[in-house]
């Protein structure tokens, strides 16, 4: 075994900057993979030999080539208390409101994904905006010190809003909207590959930050039908992967929304279904269900499910100034919600 393919004992790793530095590309190959939308080291990292194949890439030398990137940024066989290592650099991102807060343990997580999920005007997007300003925010006040990448599917990310936000928190406008990447998704295939290319971008601006706003609309209104069904799953699913891997690639929040179906069929129980359906609630870490209250800006936030909190509700509000919490005077009036 060359010292290259090393033991992943975290000795001395190689640190591979680009992707000719990697043993066995050259600069043809190199061109071909970003084609492919491997544009780091970190993204080869996290590639299957399968997605290297068209790239003219054999068996052989895309495991080598994995595995090299995968040692300049240590992943290897780890044992469980790097696992917990591991573990503690998840960071954790505020959302504006200390109740939300409270229900997610201290905020969202980088490395896995959270879903917001819920019908028209529950205030997903809301969330995403206000997330895209927290994020810009030093650790001490909740934030990532990073920046964010906004993927729009149904062009409603508004720059009016963010600038109120970050005047509230007193941040400076004009550097909080340079710091937010900004595309819109026209379709699915779009939508899927800007977020295949996007880990450069991702990159060279310390994106901590990930949104796909909204996740489901355009594969919903694309893929009709029954025998639809299985190839929207399975699109899903890869775009789902995608996110999670540069999530965890680089230690960034990730956030999808996803808008709600009432099933006719269903009765009793919740008739609110996220689209989707279990490809999308396996993959994404944790779900969060948005719904009104019967009137006026309070909202209803429910941990539906995580891997490792309990179920519970929330409440907080949208205004002017983004999400907040709510009074005690408001508490106790939307208790007869
Ligand atoms: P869809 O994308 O249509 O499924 O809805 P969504 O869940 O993304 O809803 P969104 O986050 O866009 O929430 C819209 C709601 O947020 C509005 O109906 C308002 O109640 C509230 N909102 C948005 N902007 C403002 C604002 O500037 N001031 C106040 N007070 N409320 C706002
Ligand atoms: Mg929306």
């Amino acid at each position: 075994m060359s010292e290259e393919e090393g033991e992943g004992t975290g000795a001395e790793k190689p640190r591979y900057e680009t992707l000719e530095d990697l043993p066995g590309i050259g600069p043809s190959t190199a061109q071909k993979l970003r084609e492919l939308g491997f544009h780091t080291v970190e993204s080869l990292a996290m590639a299957t030999v399968r997605e290297l194949e068209p790239a003219g890439i054999s068996e052989k030398k895309a495991l080598a080539i994995i595995s090299a990137a995968r040692s300049s940024i240590g992943i290897a066989f780890i044992r469980a208390d790097e696992l917990l290592r591991m573990r503690q650099n998840v960071l954790r991102l505020t959302t504006g409101s200390k109740a939300l807060d409270k229900l997610l343990d201290g905020g969202l997580e980088t490395q896995t994904i959270t879903e917001f999920y819920g019908e028209y005007g529950s205030g997903k997007s809301q969330i995403c905006h206000q997330l895209c300003v927290n994020v810009q925010l030093p650790p001490e006040r909740g934030g990532l010190n990073g920046a964010a990448l906004y993927i729009d599917t149904e062009n409603t990310f508004r720059t009016e809003r963010i600038v109120q936000m970050a005047r509230h928190l007193g941040l400076d406008p004009q550097n909080v909207v340079k710091n937010i990447i900004y595309a819109e998704a026209y379709t699915s295939d779009h939508q899927m590959f800007l977020l295949e290319n996007a880990d450069e971008v991702i990159k060279e601006n310390n994106v901590k930050l990930i949104i796909v706003d909204s996740l489901t609309a355009h594969f919903r209104s694309e893929y009709l039908g029954r025998e639809m069904l299985a190839v929207r799953q399975q699109k899903l699913n890869k775009h789902m992967h995608k996110l999670i891997r540069l999530a965890r690639a680089f230690n960034a929040v990730a956030v999808v929304t996803n808008q709600v179906m009432a099933k006719p069929d269903m009765f009793f129980g919740d008739a609110i279904h996220p689209v989707g359906g279990h490809i999308v609630g396996h993959t994404s870490h944790t779900r969060i269900y948005l719904r009104k209250a019967s009137h006026g800006p309070i909202r209803i936030a429910r941990l539906v499910s995580s891997p490792y909190l309990p179920e519970g509700e929330e409440i907080f509000k949208i205004t002017e100034n983004g999400i907040e919490d709510i009074s005690e005077e408001e508490k106790a009036k939307s208790s007869g919600r």
